[in-house]
């Protein structure tokens, strides 16, 4: 698959995702939407994946948010397949991708960006980031999960005064909330999500897959999250990855796990 407006490649089982329009600070234009929505589809599907490391191309910005230019004209029906589209191609998929997968916030992540980043498993902050949901200075509100994601994030006071004061905040701040797990300088960026995802790669795919299955199951409104662990635990019981993971225990020995 070749891609215009992202770079996308994996090397040594980590799947690196670039969002490439620098000029408009990354915004989320249509092609970027689709095109990320292939990549986290590859993802999810390819064994060779073991996680994935999102960004945002240049030194300025993650995301500056949906393409403010492409929705101006937008009616009642446009706006409500806008919002559900992305939520279910992009914003959804990255949230139940079976592999983990890092934002690494190199810049703004404001509305769209920021609800990009909180769709990911973990977030690793630079220490120039700014980070908020200023949909309502637009007339707007956040449409791609962010009224959801940062109240689960940050607490529903605190995710209630971002929204309407569509105020910014340091990285550092959004680590003191949590809704960054790191903070640091700009150049060991990479290299901080790099190291997360190293850990994570040399640990049991299928057991990742279901522990992230199972977490996101107790967000869910009507699922029962302590029975989809208790689903996802027996599993784990038949697969090769767990008999290799105790036999390598009981062996003194690393274990080496083929997802399967
Ligand atoms: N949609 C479309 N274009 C955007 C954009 C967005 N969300 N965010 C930035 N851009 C474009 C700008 O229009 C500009 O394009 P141009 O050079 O062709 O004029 C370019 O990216 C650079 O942005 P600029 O505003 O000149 O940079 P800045 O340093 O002065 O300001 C921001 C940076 C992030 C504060 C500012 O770009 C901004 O407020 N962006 C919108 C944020 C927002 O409201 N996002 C939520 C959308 S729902």
């Amino acid at each position: 698959m070749t891609y215009q407006q992202i770079k996308a490649e994996v090397k040594e089982n980590i799947f690196y995702i670039t969002i490439n329009r620098e000029q408009k600070l990354n915004a989320l234009n249509k092609e970027v939407l689709t095109e990320l929505a292939t990549a986290i589809a590859f993802a999810a599907e390819n064994d060779e994946v073991r996680g994935v490391l999102l960004t945002g191309a240049g030194e300025k910005a993650f995301v500056a948010g949906a393409d403010i230019s492409e929705f101006q004209n937008y009616n009642l029906a446009e706006g409500k397949e806008l919002a559900r589209s992305g939520h279910i191609n992009v914003f959804d998929a990255i949230e139940n991708c079976p592999k983990p997968v890092v934002a690494a916030i190199n810049g703004f992540a404001l509305g769209g960006g920021l609800e990009l980043a909180m769709a990911c498993h973990i977030r690793i902050a630079s220490e120039n980031a700014k980070l908020g949901l200023p949909e309502v200075t637009l007339g707007l509100i956040p449409g791609y999960g962010g009224t959801q994601r940062l109240a689960q994030l940050v607490g529903k006071g605190r995710a209630i005064e971002m929204i309407t004061t569509a105020d910014m905040i340091t990285a550092e701040k959004a680590y003191r909330i949590g809704l960054v797990n790191e903070v640091v300088p700009q150049a060991e960026l990479i290299a901080k999500a790099e190291e997360i995802l190293a850990k994570i790669k040399q640990r049991a795919p299928l057991a990742i897959a279901s522990a992230i299955k199972a977490v996101n199951s107790g967000l869910k409104v009507g699922v029962n999250g302590f029975e989809v662990e208790i689903e996802e635990f027996a599993n784990c019981f038949q697969t090769e990855d767990f008999k290799e993971g105790v036999n390598a225990f009981l062996e003194k020995r690393k274990a080496t796990f083929k997802g399967k």
